[in-house]
């Protein structure tokens, strides 16, 4: 099928069968080796009240102590009043591929006796970070940008087995918009099989009667079946009813694992039969890390970015289809305001001039009729004002105070 040249459209795009190996089939290999060779970046905030195991779940998920242990800690740490926003990063290698991870800890989350605000200061970090790095998409120079944006959030629900507490909701309400929300039951091994169950179903209950967008697998129409099974599978075990620990012991059939024991046995951490935890792991790492980056800068900073730059005025005419720099944009107001104050001085100015004009030329004119008066008597002299010599002088007389040169 040919297409003539003036009418070349996108949808007249034809397939072409090659003659020969042509060598673009190397394109993925092409990808795969330079960004081996850059690295991998990720960024994850982790959010719940002390004590949950968020320290233990990330030092599980990454099979290190990125968290020092608490031992080691010094105790010399204040009790702050405000939620406080810390964050690690540590560069881990596997098989050769190298990962930057930063883990952004929230201590002091839920703390408090009043807790109403506490995803504020969450909030404004994330928000923070959108904003440098819209700032950076706007300079000049652009080929040093850092992205330091939370590409997830997993949120530890406390494992009441009732329901979500205000303060869980109040959470995600506020976040669900501005980052990829990963709701976890944490330290579920303090609740029986059928009381996570139970509580999965209500905390989705819960969120849906809230209109709470958590983090969802995208579908592709191009994923293949087994695909399509996988993220089911995953989106399914959704809040993820995690369990951490990075211990290790020895169990039947000589198997050594990580897991927490128990008087009637061990919780293994990696046994799908005993958590979620494999399958939170799998998302987060091993299946969706790279979706996860592209959602929060396809979708959630963008949707932030429009509203940022629309709060500003700053529009996109469709019509014209042209990106609006904004700080182009902020330039051209700037200079609007300045000739804007610069004109209103000089209409001022010229009022003013008019003023001092009209004032003179009345004084002149009450000087000249005082010069035309004929000479008072020299009894009057003492009610008029006179000059040294006690005789009226015209020119000293100034009738409105005002001194005229
Ligand atoms: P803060 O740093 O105070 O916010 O605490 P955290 O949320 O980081 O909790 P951390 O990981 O320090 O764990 C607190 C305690 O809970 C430790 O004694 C852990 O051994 C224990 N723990 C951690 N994960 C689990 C779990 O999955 N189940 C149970 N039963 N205990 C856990």
């Amino acid at each position: 099928q040919q297409t003539n040249g003036a009418s070349h459209t996108l949808s007249s795009v034809v397939r072409k069968k090659l003659q020969g190996y042509v060598g673009f089939a190397n394109l993925p290999n092409q990808v795969h080796r330079k960004s081996v060779k850059k690295g991998f970046q990720f960024t994850a905030m982790v959010v719940g009240e002390s004590g949950l195991g968020k320290s233990t779940l990330v030092n599980t998920l990454f099979n290190t102590q990125l968290y020092p242990p608490k031992e080691d800690v010094e105790l010399t740490h204040e009790t702050s009043q405000t939620v406080e926003i810390k964050s690690i990063t540590s560069d881990i290698e596997e098989n050769g591929v190298k990962l930057r991870l930063t883990v952004v800890d929230t201590p002091g989350f839920g703390d408090f006796v009043n807790n109403e605000e506490s995803w504020k200061p969450i909030l404004d970090n994330i928000e923070s970070r959108y904003d440098t790095y819209l700032e950076q998409e706007n300079r000049v120079n652009r080929r040093r940008t850092m992205d330091n944006r939370i590409h997830a959030c997993i949120y530890f629900i406390t494992p009441t087995g009732h329901a979500l507490k205000q303060m869980d909701i109040e959470f995600m309400r506020r976040l669900h918009t501005r980052v990829n929300l990963i709701p976890v039951i944490a330290k579920a091994d303090t609740l029986t099989e059928e009381e996570v169950a139970a509580f999965k179903e209500r905390i989705l209950a819960d969120i849906n009667y809230h209109n709470i967008q958590i983090y969802q697998a995208p579908a592709y129409e191009y994923d293949d079946q087994e695909t399509i099974d996988e993220n089911r599978e995953i989106m399914s075990k959704i809040p993820f009813a995690v369990v951490g620990s990075d211990k290790e012991f020895d169990v039947e059939g000589g198997r050594r694992v990580r897991g927490r024991q128990y008087p009637w046995g061990v919780i293994e951490v990696d046994n799908e039969e005993h958590c979620d935890f494999v399958k939170l792991r799998q998302m987060l790492i091993r299946t969706h890390m790279e979706e996860l980056k592209e959602y929060t800068n396809d979708v959630l900073y963008e949707n932030y970015r429009t509203e940022k730059l629309s709060a500003m005025g700053i529009q996109q005419d469709p019509s014209v289809f042209k990106e609006v720099n904004p700080v182009q944009k902020m330039e051209e107001e700037r200079t609007a305001h300045e000739q804007k104050l610069a004109k209103m001085e000089a209409e001022m100015r010229a009022v003013f001039q008019a003023k001092v004009q009209e004032k003179e030329t009345k004084l002149k004119q009450s000087e000249e009729e005082l010069t035309l008066l004929p000479s008072p008597l020299p009894s009057d002299t003492t009610t008029c004002a006179s000059g040294p010599t006690g005789q009226l002088s015209s020119s000293s007389f100034n009738p409105r105070g005002i001194h005229l040169n």
